[in-house]
Order: C-alpha cells, then sequence, then structure tokens
C-alpha cells in the first residue's frame, strides 16, 4: 500500500488530510512537528510527503532540508502545504527539492488529484522503458481520460476525436503484439479509473477483433466505446467508488448512476456513434433480469452489450483495487461461468484470449 507522510502542526488538518487520503486507498502516519518528520522521513521511504510551511520549531523549509540531507525518503516527492501562496516561498520550496504547493483551503478533488500523480509518478517512470508505441498509449490515455474526466464534471462534451485518437493506437499495439507489456506497466498504477477504462477498451477491443463481422473502423469504434464506458464514474464520490464491500442502500444506488451520469454526457457530445452509447447504457445489464440500469432480459441484450459486460466483469474481477487483490485470469473466468448473467458462449471466445495473451490453460 502506498504511504503518505502527513506534517502539521494543527490537529485538525492532520486528521482531515488522513481521512481525504484514506478514500483513496493511501496509508498515512503523521507528524505535529518538524523534528519527529525528520526522524520518521529517516526511517522509512514514503511515497509522498505533505509538508506544513508555517510550524512552531523547525518550519516546512528547514524541515525539507533535513529531510534531502539523508535518510530512507531522502529522494520522495514532497509536496508544500501552506496558507500563503506568494511567490518569494514557492521559490524557495522549489530550489530545496520540493515538488508542489498546495495552498490551504483546499478543494479535496483537485487535491487529491496531485497526490495521485505524484504517487504515480515511480510507476510511470518505468514505462520508458517499454516501446515508444507502448508508452505513447499509457501517456494518451491517461491524458484523454483526464480531459474527459475534468469535461464530466463540467457538464462540457468528450473529447470525442481524442479517443479515437487513443483506440488507433490500441489497435497498433494488439496488432504488433506488444499489448502484454501495457498491460503488464499498469498493474501497479493506483488511479483504479484510468487503469479499469484502457483494460476495458483493450480487452474489448481483442474480443471484437476475435470475432468476425467487424472491420476496423468498427473495431475503432468499439474500442473507443471501451475506453469512454464508465467516464461517469467522475462524478461518483470516492468513498463509494473505493468502498469495500456490500453498499448501503443509498450507496448502491448512487454507484449504480455511474451509468446514466456517462449517457448523459455523452448525449451533450456530438457525433457519438450508436455503440459507443449502447457500450456504456448496457455494459451492467445481466441475461437474467438482474443487471442495471433498466434490467433487461435475454435477447433484449444485444451481442455487443454482452460482450462489454463480459469485458468489463472480466477486467473487474481481476483489477487490482483498495480495498483487494486482482483475481488471477483463472479464477476471474472460471467466477465468468455464470449462465443468469453472462452469454457463455461468448464468455468462451474471451476465454480462448485470454489462454492465448497469458499462455495458460482454461479449464
Ligand atoms: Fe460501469
Ligand atoms: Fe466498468
Amino acid at each position: 500500500m502506498k504511504s503518505v507522510l502527513i506534517v502539521d502542526d494543527s490537529d485538525d488538518a492532520r486528521s482531515l488530510v488522513a481521512a481525504c487520503l484514506k478514500k483513496m486507498g493511501y496509508e498515512s502516519e503523521s507528524a505535529p512537528d518538524g523534528t519527529q518528520a525528520i526522524e520518521l522521513a529517516a526511517r522509512k521511504k514514503y511515497d509522498l510527503i505533505l509538508l506544513d510551511i508555517e510550524m512552531p520549531g523547525l518550519d516546512g523549509f528547514q524541515t525539507l532540508e533535513r529531510i534531502r540531507e539523508a535518510g530512507a525518503s531522502q529522494n520522495s516527492n514532497v509536496m508544500m502545504v501552506t496558507a500563503h501562496s506568494d511567490k518569494e516561498s514557492v521559490a524557495k520550496a522549489i530550489a530545496l527539492g520540493a515538488c508542489d504547493f498546495v495552498v490551504k483551503p483546499f478543494d479535496s478533488g483537485q487535491f487529491l488529484h496531485k497526490v495521485s500523480r505524484y504517487i504515480n509518478q515511480e510507476v510511470e517512470q518505468e514505462w520508458k522503458k517499454l516501446k515508444p508505441e507502448q508508452q505513447a498509449v499509457l501517456s494518451i490515455t491517461l491524458t484523454t481520460l483526464d480531459k474527459a474526466f475534468k469535461s464530466v464534471l463540467e457538464n462540457h462534451p468528450l473529447p470525442y476525436e481524442d479517443f479515437r485518437e487513443t483506440s488507433e493506437k490500441i489497435m497498433t499495439i494488439i496488432e504488433k503484439g506488444d499489448v502484454k507489456g501495457v498491460l503488464d506497466a499498469v498493474k501497479e498504477h493506483d488511479s483504479y479509473t484510468f487503469v479499469h477504462s484502457l483494460r476495458v477498451g483493450i480487452f474489448l477491443s481483442m474480443f471484437m477483433e476475435r470475432l468476425a463481422g467487424f472491420n476496423r473502423e468498427d473495431i475503432m469504434t468499439l474500442t473507443s466505446g471501451g475506453i469512454i464506458h464508465d467516464v461517469g464514474k467522475a462524478k461518483t464520490p470516492l468513498k463509494i467508488l473505493n468502498k469495500p464491500g456490500s453498499f448501503e442502500p443509498e450507496e448502491w444506488r448512487e454507484m449504480k448512476n455511474h451509468v446514466d451520469y456517462t449517457v448523459e454526457i455523452l448525449k451533450k457530445t456530438p457525433g457519438i456513434p450508436a455503440p459507443v452509447m449502447e457500450i456504456a447504457w448496457c455494459h451492467h445489464e445481466k441475461l437474467d433480469g438482474s443487471g442495471y440500469p433498466r434490467g433487461l432480459k435475454g435477447d433484449e441484450i444485444s451481442v455487443l452489450a454482452r460482450m462489454s459486460a463480459i469485458a468489463d466483469v472480466y477486467v473487474a474481477l481481476t483489477d487490482k483495487r483498495v480495498y483487494k487483490p486482482g483475481f488471477p485470469p483463472e479464477k476471474a473466468l472460471e467466477m465468468m461461468r455464470n449462465p443468469g448473467h453472462l452469454d457463455q458462449a461468448l464468455v468462451t471466445e474471451f476465454a480462448a484470449i485470454i489462454s492465448e495473451l497469458y499462455g495458460i490453460t482454461i479449464p
């Protein structure tokens, strides 16, 4: 689990930030002053240190200087937290090796976005070892989803052209046999929606390619649908999105609303092809009618919707979440042998793709 050190002389500020980080699944430790922070940072490598500037005793600058001198967290990212963002303080903090600044009181969404960016930096650095086409897929998907999430929150149309460009790049790495490297590279990335959406896009693309009858243009559209399918989750509160296990009825309703949020923004976006809408609207429908949002049954669920449900369920089961490790592919496919929910003939086709990709035997 990723670990953050919170350094602040205010008890309230420390517990507020700790609660905020917990929603993202980050573990945190805290120090009320610079001296204790230096001791903790010397002993343990934190993925990020949040350092208040105005503290009695050693201030944030002096503390940062000492952390940088030696110890386990010597090279950790340090984000300064302050009530005043004057140019002089910013310049001083950057010169001492801080990576960023956040001004109190802050918006928790923007704050967590920044935190996640720095925490994922190490994983993203590793991407530089990949082939240029693989790196391009990862960075363009990250940027496109970032933009899309912002659009959802601001109620603006989605950047659909960017999704098409992203899909084109995904299809190229699949065609060249380079897709496994990309799937491996996101294993340790903790931005759930980015990893989940990219993986659904990839698996749906491979699924479509396997079944006859789709041309390249079709597959590109459907790959875009896969990456877009959950953008409405931008509006789902993190405490619900990252909640382990069972939901209260009200929370479950809110969780299910992500489908409506996605459909709403797609309707607002000109030029969205019907299959993209279909994937977003129907990927949680189940053959026995127990799915959502419409509770469609049997033949009412199109082949495309059935395929989307399979890709989505497989990815959800194998996704690593803040509250669970991902299931191995064999176990996930075994759990998908549920004729009430998923089309079993299509699950068999899908299992063949997974078996080929990972070189594993599926019973
Ligand atoms: Fe969904
Ligand atoms: Fe999903």
